[in-house]
């Protein structure tokens, strides 16, 4: 069983149909306002009463601890099985870029409604949503500094404070784009997975093991979709497929409002970029569809984008999102079907 080394903060019960799981899915989830920004402490309350309320179609627990011993809370939404395909996606690595956690907590509050596409889907995958993968960085913006990007932790000789949390994984850790300096925004940190949340989340993504096949993480701003790699201009060999499912993503994406993203390696469309959780997530866990998402704007307001922004970017993403998740589903099945067809004896 895949979570067993992971603290579980609220889990009803798998499998358990209680009188309360059926209430609960049938009433929905506690619901959460869409139209601002809410505090670490509000996102973690939330959390845990949709933890509490959801029955067995949820679990909400924690993966790890900050440098502040904030817990790193994972919502799992539609029940774990076997041979379910997983969709992984986190927000708010970066701490200013604050559309992407509001964006996390808009798609978990719809991926659970009862609506017909909702069921399917939760019942082809499982969802694994890590809404502030930065929870330090993310408070600090709140109480001191709007435009903290990193990490809070500690340098034992240095008194800036802090790693690019996504400069930090260990793959080519340490290469173009990154800093050996402390005090600088992209800041590599003293060696790969140096930030206990880093090395929370990866530990995690690796625990779902062969079962996961999208990763996604939340930025902003920029309006992009972007695919490994970061750290050299080179593209992965199945470049074409990652470009061709990215392109369905952002095309669903427009069809909702008209809200352009650009699609394509992230070195090519923004600069060489080291040590990237997508990157990690490609190279090492082995997930083929590993990306980076630049949600608004294109730089009108940038991280300070206005709260009444929030549904439209959850709705044209969670657009984006569902078709990615049925087209990669799509995809592996003709891969299933091939592979028995294969096997066949001649
Ligand atoms: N704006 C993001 C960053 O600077 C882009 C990351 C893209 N991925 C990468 N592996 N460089 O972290
Ligand atoms: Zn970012």
């Amino acid at each position: 069983m895949v979570l067993v080394n992971f603290r579980l903060i609220h889990d009803e019960g798998r499998g358990s149909r209680s009188k309360r799981a059926v209430n609960a899915q049938q009433e929905g989830i506690p619901s959460l306002n869409h139209t601002h920004y809410h505090t670490y402490d509000e996102i973690s309350e939330w959390l845990d009463e949709v933890g509490r309320s959801c029955g067995s179609a949820c679990s909400v627990f924690s993966i790890g601890n900050s440098t502040e011993n904030r817990n790193l809370k994972v919502i799992r939404i539609g029940s774990e099985g076997a041979n379910k395909p997983i969709v992984w996606i986190d927000a708010g690595i970066h701490a200013r870029e604050w559309i992407a956690p509001a964006t996390a907590l808009y798609i978990i509050s719809k991926v659970y409604s009862r609506s017909r596409l909702n069921r399917y889907l939760n019942t082809k995958y499982t969802w694994y949503i890590l809404p502030l993968a930065n929870p330090d960085g993310y408070d600090y913006t709140w109480t001191s500094d709007r435009l903290w990007r990193k990490t809070r932790s500690v340098h034992p000789t240095n008194s800036c404070r802090g790693v690019d949390p996504n400069r930090n994984w260990g793959f080519h850790w340490a290469g173009l784009g990154t800093s050996a300096n402390p005090c600088s925004e992209n800041y590599h940190g003293l060696q790969p997975f140096s930030e206990p949340e880093t090395q929370a989340i990866s530990q995690f993504v690796l625990s779902l093991g062969d079962r996961l096949l999208v990763y996604l993480s939340l930025h902003s701003y920029g309006q992009y979709w972007l695919a490994p790699w970061g750290y050299t201009y080179r593209v992965p060999d199945d470049y074409l497929d990652m470009l061709y499912v990215g392109n369905q993503a952002a095309d669903a994406l427009k069809r909702v409002q008209g809200t352009v993203y650009e699609v394509g390696a992230s070195s090519r469309l923004l600069y060489l970029a080291a040590g990237g959780s997508d990157d990690w997530a490609k190279g090492v866990a082995g997930v083929k569809y590993a990306y980076t998402v630049e949600l608004r704007d294109t730089g009108r307001h940038g991280f300070i984008l206005p709260a009444s922004e929030i549904q439209q970017t959850g709705r044209e993403m969670l657009q984006a999102v569902r078709v990615l998740a049925l087209i990669v589903l799509r995809e592996q099945r003709l891969l299933e079907r091939q592979q028995t067809t294969n096997s066949a004896p001649s």
